[in-house]
């Protein structure tokens, strides 16, 4: 049995086992000199100081002055992938859209070709290098899709690789794997969409089952258009998947409307979504996963937070690392769009990116909020308020991280 004690902690948290919405979004716990007690991974108290059970515990932190917070979930991100793509961005910066890219071979396509010729070792050892750094920022769940394979045998290699990232007994993050073989229509199939869903449906969603919970596709114009989406969602949920979606990113086609259809657990993206979509979201609660890195690096509009929360919808943040559209991971920065660009308050953010992320993987009743019962993934600010995320302009203020009750990220030493 481990024990870990914060103590003189300034708790700042959502609550709740199921993603907040609407204003519930802006609620957050603040709990003064308070004590928070963690027995083998699992927060056994959270509260005021004065009413904690006296323990001796193997680790105290004094976090005297310090912000307490639930760690982060990025809940969207493709961590697994072979090869870079420094020359699109070029490209992109010049003018080159990220469609026209994708058009003549290039973008996804070419991680694809990076992806597969490269051993599952070295994958790994590259994801390992991208989790140290989210650690570092303070994420303590991650979301990880597979999707650069687009054959059964490395879509199978890139959900090994996840599957050992989330296995790996000295893991600093839990690790949620997502099949996302409907990424792309691979080169061999250009032309024939219907019979690479074909194929989906006979070999590749058979054998991603018990390797990944969460099923992903890219419904977008030219890539998978609304019927086949839809197909290949049925197919998904029919094996036993939950379903999550890239939905209305390059242009409106009703990916929003079609998550609300099929009981998607999120619609990701939605910088282009209809009014229509954002309703029928919030009315079949689907958490509405933004990811304003994405938007920034491309140079396309931010997706609309404030209505999809007037809405009364669940809001998530998340980073969307990836090789091509979004090469960055940044938390900070994810929390300073949100904020200066879609009217979020930081305590939106904050529920964005904890409680809802959470619900966006599956996992609120397990982590994303700083109560008894959960899993004591917490993060320790350098301040004393959870509103310098916002105020420490992209910069990174976490000093101390605990995953699962084990310290994780320590403060440097002055
Ligand atoms: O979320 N749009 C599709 N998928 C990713 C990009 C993947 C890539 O460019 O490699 C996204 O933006
Ligand atoms: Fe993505």
């Amino acid at each position: 049995m481990s024990s870990l004690k914060i103590i003189n902690a300034n708790i700042f948290t959502p609550l709740g086992r199921e993603a907040a919405r609407g204003e519930e979004m802006s609620r957050i716990k603040h709990i003064p000199e308070a004590c928070v007690i963690c027995e083998d991974g699992t927060i056994t108290y959270a509260g005021p100081m004065a009413d904690a059970p006296r323990c001796e515990a193997d680790k105290t932190i004094d976090a005297r002055g310090a912000a307490v917070i639930p760690g982060f979930v990025d809940s969207h991100t493709h961590l697994v992938f072979g090869g870079y793509r420094a020359e699109e961005f070029d490209w992109r910066l010049k003018g080159d859209s990220y469609m026209s890219i994708m058009e003549r071979g290039g973008g996804i396509q070419s991680t694809v070709n990076a992806t597969r010729t490269e051993c599952a070792a070295d994958l790994a050892d590259k994801a390992r290098w991208f989790l140290d750094r989210m650690t570092e920022m303070g994420v303590t769940t991650v979301e990880a899709k597979s999707g650069y394979g687009l054959e059964t045998a490395t879509e199978m290699k890139m959900l090994d690789v996840i599957d050992s990232l989330a296995a790996d007994p000295d893991a600093r993050i839990r690790v949620v794997p997502t099949f996302l073989g409907a990424h792309a229509v691979p080169k061999e199939y250009k032309g024939r969409t219907g019979e690479y869903v074909d194929l989906m449906i006979r070999e590749m969603i058979p054998a991603a089952k018990g390797k990944a919970e969460f099923f992903d596709i890219f419904t977008e114009k030219g890539v998978f258009e609304i019927d086949e989406s839809r197909r290949l969602l049925q197919a998904a949920k029919d094996a036993g998947f939950r379903l999550k979606l890239h939905a209305d990113e390059m242009v409106t086609l009703g990916g929003a409307e079609l998550a609300a259809e099929m009981g998607a657990v999120s619609a990701d993206h939605l910088l282009h979504v209809s009014d229509e979509g954002v309703r029928a979201m919030a009315e079949k609660n689907v958490v509405a996963t933004l990811l304003p890195l994405t938007a920034f690096a491309l140079r396309e509009p931010y997706a609309p937070a404030r209505k999809f929360i007037d809405a009364g919808a669940p809001v998530a943040l998340a980073t969307d690392l990836n090789p091509g559209s979004c090469f960055s991971g940044s938390i900070p920065l994810t929390v300073a769009l949100a904020c200066i660009y879609m009217k979020m308050s930081p305590e939106e953010a904050l529920t964005a990116l904890t409680l809802n992320g959470a619900a966006a993987v599956g996992l609120a009743a397990e982590t994303g909020t700083i109560e008894a019962g959960k899993s004591a993934d917490i993060a320790i600010l350098h301040f004393d308020s959870y509103k310098f995320l916002t105020y420490y302009v992209g910069m990174n203020c976490v000093d101390t991280v605990i995953s699962r009750g084990k310290i994780v990220k320590e403060p440097l030493k002055a």
